[in-house]
């Protein structure tokens, strides 16, 4: 969408896959969905290094609203849970330097069950731009007929275009489509700044896994669609919550930077394990996935178990990512020789190469035909950035 963001995938917190619809204040006060659980991840944000490392939005997901609409129409916040209202969190959001992102939906009820924004979209993009909000995620629930799905997400893109209000638009059009048929990617980027491709990430290396598959799969038909203005979006990171042993976390951080995917963390960042954070927060896994040429991964070769997945970075260099799919024993030994990539052309005759995961180690210059064994950890992966480097006699003759 050609609305001046997502000039790279953008970062930041999504309450969803973490806090779900947990409504129970008077019992979980420290976990509901209320204004407290934003404005602490804000405050966290802020304190702990996130907003420097490049996450600004907090986003609210689903069961923010009250269970039915004000006497003008509009979406109203559950006045228990948010009993400053909207336009109070977004202020206070926005004084630390941060934006707020909303949710709602293209049919008549959310998937929780709360309030739809069919037949209300002009009211709603109103309400949300001036509450202050920065962002708007719009599920797919509850559409009485899939054929209006594209009608739904366009004229949402529209209603929010026509607020004023600079409004990033995170659909999930893709996903709901794909289960009558193969979505016009043309006209989804053309609306959305994001969109959702396949079912929710779940706490859990399977959930992962299947992420990376349907991606893989997929590859042909959508990596060519996104680009400045428009991304793929595989869901949350749940890095620092239960599911994924710290070797799966890696391959989920270092993956998401090759497939130029939306950071939207999904944990509890007032409780976060420190190997977690730091992973999180690596600036040259970072820097990967805001890289300026905008250009998504792909897999590139599957070979004895193991996954080579290839990402071009501006500057002429190219992201590598090698993920151990064996499941079974201990690391095993993946002998890199630059001459083997699918890409091999790029080292001709030799590249600087750069191990960024799981650790940040300088493997110095490569021929093409030398051989590097890179032990890997089952369910792990080692994220390399390799650079061309001229041979001497080249440099000479210059
Ligand atoms: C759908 C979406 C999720 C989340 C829930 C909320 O499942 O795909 O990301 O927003 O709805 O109910």
């Amino acid at each position: 969408l050609d609305n001046g963001l997502a000039l790279t995938p953008a970062m930041g917190w999504l309450h969803w896959e973490r806090f779900m619809c947990n409504i129970n204040c008077d019992t979980d006060p420290h976990n509901c969905i209320s204004e407290n659980l934003y404005m602490q991840m804000a405050d966290m944000m802020v304190k702990d290094g996130w907003k420097d490392a490049g996450y600004e939005y907090v986003c609210i997901d689903d069961c923010w609203p009250a269970t039915s609409r004000d006497e003008q129409g509009r979406l109203q916040a559950d006045p228990k849970r948010f009993p400053g209202g909207m336009k109070k969190l977004a202020d206070y959001v926005h004084s630390k330097g941060l934006k707020l992102g909303i949710y709602a939906d293209v049919g008549t009820k959310t998937c929780a069950g709360y309030p739809g924004s069919l037949g209300y979209y002009e009211v709603d993009a109103k309400t949300f731009a001036d509450w202050g909000v920065d962002l708007l995620k719009f599920d797919g629930c509850y559409m009485p007929k899939w054929t209006l799905l594209a009608e739904g997400y366009i004229n949402m893109s529209r209603a929010l275009n026509s607020t004023g209000r600079s409004i990033f638009y995170s659909c999930e059009w893709p996903l709901y489509e794909w289960q009558y048929t193969q979505p016009n990617y043309t006209a989804i980027r053309q609306y959305c700044n994001h969109w959702r491709n396949y079912a929710d990430v779940y706490d859990s290396w399977t959930s992962v896994k299947a992420i990376l598959d349907w991606t893989a799969n997929n590859q042909d038909l959508i990596v060519p669609a996104a680009g400045p203005g428009g991304w793929n979006d595989p869901d949350m990171l749940i890095l620092g919550n239960f599911g994924l042993s710290l070797d799966q976390q890696v391959t989920q951080m270092a993956l998401w930077a090759i497939m130029a995917a939306p950071l939207f963390m999904s944990n509890d960042l007032r409780d976060i394990d420190p190997k977690s954070k730091a992973l999180l927060q690596n600036r040259y896994v970072i820097a990967i996935n805001q890289d300026p040429l905008g250009k998504q991964g792909r897999r590139t070769a599957e070979v004895k178990n193991f996954e080579v997945w290839e990402r071009l970075l501006s500057g002429g260099k190219l992201a590598l990512a090698v993920i151990n799919r064996q499941e079974i024993g201990g690391p095993r030994r993946f002998p890199l020789t630059l001459a083997m990539l699918p890409s091999w052309k790029f080292c001709n005759p030799q590249c600087n190469v750069t191990q960024i995961l799981p650790s940040y180690q300088d493997m110095g210059t490569q021929k093409l035909t030398n051989m590097t064994e890179v032990p890997i950890n089952p369910t792990g992966t080692v994220l390399l950035v390799v650079t061309p480097s001229a041979a001497d006699h080249k440099l000479r003759k210059k």
